[in-house]
């Protein structure tokens, strides 16, 4: 499945050559197990580009050691009889529509504030979308929301960032999106327990080459798709993924020599110096059914094994303490909704507004921090100008990282590099 199964192996910035991405699994592999003591990263000039000892992305490094805990059980909905694995989170779309009996001609109401692939996911299934109106600061409208609710066959809600969404309209079927919510808790509930389908991105917070997940009431039958992972691309992720950890070690040299080695092989980085990220990078449109289907499959074997063994509430703690630390300092640079983080919610990342986004990405990539755009540009069914009001968050928004591999000192580089940037808006 051409550009979906790619784009899980080059959102962390996967080499793109075989053997130079066995030679960084193994640089990686030494480094992770390094317990040196802390250095504090320096600028070195790398390629002509002014860039840092320190690579810190938004999405978690491969936590290989995890390997070695013992299986516990996991915290929600790791262990539900429900639980069907994926390959990719839209795969987990896919299965969650198909679980609910939605076909061609349904209508299926969404967000017109998405990502976009689990509206290709409906588009491919042949749905019918129905939008409902989020304002300027990605909160829904829960009235719109109400009048499409009543129109259409079902309910897709999208947990934004981790965040816990609205309630869901009385009467409809609902599908929730935790993609960004994997052991989030909304009121001492996760986030998705209760949907006729919740689905869940674990590669996004879990640093795990790929993997999605859909979970149905217990009972429910889901009709998944024969086969698994293909294992080139999760051999290049767990090498990108590894290079990740080795980016943010403690051990300087090893960190600068993984972190230049990233800065000359990721595609997407080389197009963040360029200023032109977003074309490069987005647009995972005109899929095909095939594809759908290849991202519905089950996931690496590596991918499983961590998932019976991660610790969620240390996940969320670490998250929380290491979103906080941001808040306090950026909170006015961030939109409404996500100065507060209520009791449980475990974020994905920061969202940050950013004036000229392309400059900040760039400026905070030479500081070793790399942000991601999010979302910028919605699915190409959406009528953009019936729905203007998410536009300022799809041009300015970054997401930084908070993830639960990073500690104090690591946040401290973020806080520093991000400070540097605002301070000076032509550097
Ligand atoms: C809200 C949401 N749902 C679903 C997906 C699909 O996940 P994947 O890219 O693993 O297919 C994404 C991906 O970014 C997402 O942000």
């Amino acid at each position: 499945m051409g550009s979906a199964s790619s784009s899980s192996c080059t959102a962390s910035g996967a080499p793109n050559s075989s053997s130079t991405a066995a030679r960084i699994l193994i640089v990686g592999l030494l480094v992770s197990r390094s317990s040196a003591p802390i250095v504090r990263p320096r600028r070195a000039l790398h390629c002509g580009r002014v860039s840092a000892d320190v690579l810190i992305g938004v999405y978690p490094p491969a936590e290989l050691s995890v390997l070695h805990a013992r299986r516990t059980t996991p915290a929600w909905p790791l262990a539900e009889a429900g639980l069907t694995l994926t390959h990719l989170g839209r795969g987990a779309v896919w299965l969650a529509l198909r679980a609910l009996g939605l076909r061609g001609g349904s209508r299926l109401a969404m967000p017109a504030y998405h990502c976009g692939s689990e509206v290709e996911a409906a588009h491919l299934a042949g749905l019918e979308v129905e939008f409902y109106r989020v304002d300027d600061q990605l909160r829904v409208d829960e009235d719109d929301l109400a009048r499409v609710a009543a129109v259409t066959d079902a309910v897709y809600l999208i947990s934004c960032f981790g965040f816990p969404t609205v309630a869901r309209p009385s009467g409809s079927r609902v599908i929730e999106d935790a993609a960004h919510g994997l052991f989030s808790l909304h009121a001492g509930t996760p986030v998705g327990a209760g949907a006729e389908a919740a689905v869940f991105c674990p590669r996004k917070s879990l640093g795990t080459p790929d993997g999605g997940a859909v979970v149905v009431p217990a009972g429910r039958q889901i009709d998944v798709s024969e086969g698994r992972a293909p294992v080139r691309p999760m051999a290049r992720s767990v090498a990108s993924l590894v290079a990740a950890r080795a980016a943010i070690a403690r051990r300087r040299q090893l960190r600068a020599r993984a972190a230049r080695a990233i800065a000359r092989m990721s595609r997407g980085d080389a197009a963040a110096r360029e200023g032109t990220l977003t074309e490069t990078v987005i647009g995972e449109w005109n899929l095909e059914v095939g594809d759908m289907e290849a991202a519905a499959r089950a996931p690496s074997r590596l991918t499983a094994a961590v998932l019976g063994r991660v610790d969620g509430a240390a996940i969320r703690a670490r998250r929380r303490r290491n979103y906080l630390r941001l808040r306090d300092e950026l909170a006015e640079l961030t939109l409404e909704p996500f100065r507060d983080l209520a009791e449980g919610t475990c974020p994905l990342y920061f969202p940050l507004l950013a004036g000229d986004r392309s400059r900040a990405i760039a400026a905070l990539l030479a500081r070793g921090v790399r942000p991601l755009e999010i979302w910028p540009v919605p699915h190409p069914i959406l009528d953009r100008r019936r729905f203007p009001e998410p536009e300022r968050a799809r041009l300015s928004l970054l997401a930084l990282p908070v993830h639960q591999a990073l500690e104090d000192w690591h946040m401290d580089i973020v806080l520093a590099a991000v400070k540097d940037v605002l301070a000076k808006p032509s550097a």
